[in-house]
């Protein structure tokens, strides 16, 4: 039996915590440090441990004989952690520092995918203003304009005309908006089309596929509004047709995880593609991330059947060609409840009412709350994510609406067309 550890705190890691917490092989699951949600569920413990010193960490896995470590979020994975785990004999899940750079840095990624032929979309790439601003002379418009570094889901601007485009690479690389992670700028072709994401599992040379999913990054309903985490997903995608997926397996996961071998750095972990699919089914790289989607990670995690810990322990063995992976045939849909405001402003400390009451086989998912005494209150940006099953999406969207509306703490924003586009 195995005891676990998920490192982060939000709805990804409550869902690959509530997941890991159902396996028979998992004998205890501990979170880092968790949030309110994890807090609450009666076979999770949450650790206060500052999950940046990794010496804090290895000392807890030394100590409660922890056989598995999943690392949820890109920035201690950029940092090394599961270098830092792996060096002392823990099994860490997810990538090294090297092979995190897919995420970490943009310019990394971009000359990754151009190295090995992998589509995506045309750039450049800069550090100073000047040769920045000559790109863009016989450039069209719109054209996206992105930091290097890691920037919170903030750093990639949808210049409309020259103006905007020259003031944003100006904010970047002389202003230092974005600090370091702006001190080195791509400047790429705006793509158009329908966005999907295709996450799988990799261990170094093999892969299992997740099943698919879409983000809403867009704050408002029909997607407008400004960028966000993501305010929603849902699995199976059918915009991921059978056609498309393989189109993604064989132009884009494997020839990333061969590159990536050839390279000299293997890839182990959740490699999440974000991708545009144009009217042609034609397929481009985003971006990469190098850990499991947020809020998709919930949807999937409650299509899940197997049992996460051997996926995740077979991967750090190399042996992922020797796993089934069994999902739940219906749709999972789930919403995001943010505070009003999000992803600006930053309300927080409302009592969230409801929690219990929602319906028989609604999940709800945290991620920016806080237990106190008896209460459970928001703490900012998105704070739930609720998830219901259903053979149908629309009854899946109808039932996980059911429980958004029996959740309420006054200052409650949600979009109210997750799903749209797969039930147009
Ligand atoms: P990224 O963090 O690179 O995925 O960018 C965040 C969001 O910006 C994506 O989800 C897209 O909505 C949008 N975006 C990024 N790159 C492009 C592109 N080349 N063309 C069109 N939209 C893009
Ligand atoms: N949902 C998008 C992401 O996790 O980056």
């Amino acid at each position: 039996m195995n005891q676990v550890l998920v490192i982060g705190s939000g709805g990804r890691e409550h869902a690959l915590a509530w997941r890991l917490s159902k396996s028979n092989t998992v004998a205890q699951t501990f979170v880092a440090p968790g949030n309110a949600g994890t807090a609450l569920e009666p076979n999770i413990d949450n650790v206060i441990l500052d999950i940046n010193d990794f010496q804090a960490v290895i000392q807890f896995c030394q100590i409660q004989n922890i056989d598995l470590v999943i690392v949820g979020p890109e920035q201690p994975l950029v940092a090394g952690m599961v270098d830092a785990l792996q060096a002392v004999g823990i099994n860490c899940f997810g990538p090294t520092a090297a092979a995190a750079q897919l995420e970490g840095s943009k310019a990394f990624a971009k000359a990754f995918l151009a190295r090995h032929n992998i589509p995506t979309a045309a750039y450049g790439e800069f550090s100073d203003v000047d040769s920045a601003k000559a790109y863009l002379q016989d450039k069209n418009f719109p054209i996206v304009i992105k930091a290097d570094g890691l920037a919170a889901g903030k750093g990639v601007i949808i210049a409309d005309d020259l103006a905007h485009a020259e003031a944003t690479i100006d904010d970047m690389l002389e202003a230092n908006t974005f600090g370091d992670a702006g001190s080195r700028i791509i400047i790429e072709e705006f793509l158009k089309g329908e966005e999907a994401s295709y996450i799988v599992m990799a261990d170094g040379s093999h892969f299992v596929s997740m099943a698919t999913s879409q983000d809403h990054k867009a704050r408002d309903n029909g997607d407008l509004g400004p960028n966000t985490g993501g305010m929603g997903a849902y699995s199976p995608a059918p915009i991921v047709t059978e056609e498309v997926e393989q189109r993604v397996i064989n132009e884009i996961i494997k020839p990333t995880l061969l590159g990536m071998q050839s390279d000299g750095i293997p890839f182990t972990g959740f490699l999440y593609a974000g991708l545009m699919i144009d009217n042609h089914g034609e397929v481009k790289v985003l971006e990469f991330n190098v850990r499991f989607g947020d809020p998709e990670t919930q949807p999937i995690m409650v299509r899940l059947q197997s049992n996460l810990d051997q996926l995740c322990l077979a991967a750090i063995d190399g042996a992922l060609d020797k796993v089934q992976i069994a999902w739940d045939d219906r749709y999972a849909l789930g919403v995001v409840m943010a505070e009003a405001g999000y992803p600006l402003g930053n309300q927080k400390g409302h009592v969230i009412r409801g929690l219990n009451d929602v319906p028989e086989g609604v999940k709800v998912f945290h991620a920016g709350s806080a237990n106190q005494g008896d209460e459970t209150l928001t703490a900012g940006g998105r704070v739930l994510c609720v998830c219901a099953l259903d053979t149908d999406l629309k009854v899946a969207q109808q039932k996980a609406y059911a429980g958004v509306k029996s959740i309420h703490w006054g200052s409650e924003y949600y979009r109210t067309d997750i799903g749209f586009k797969a039930l147009k």
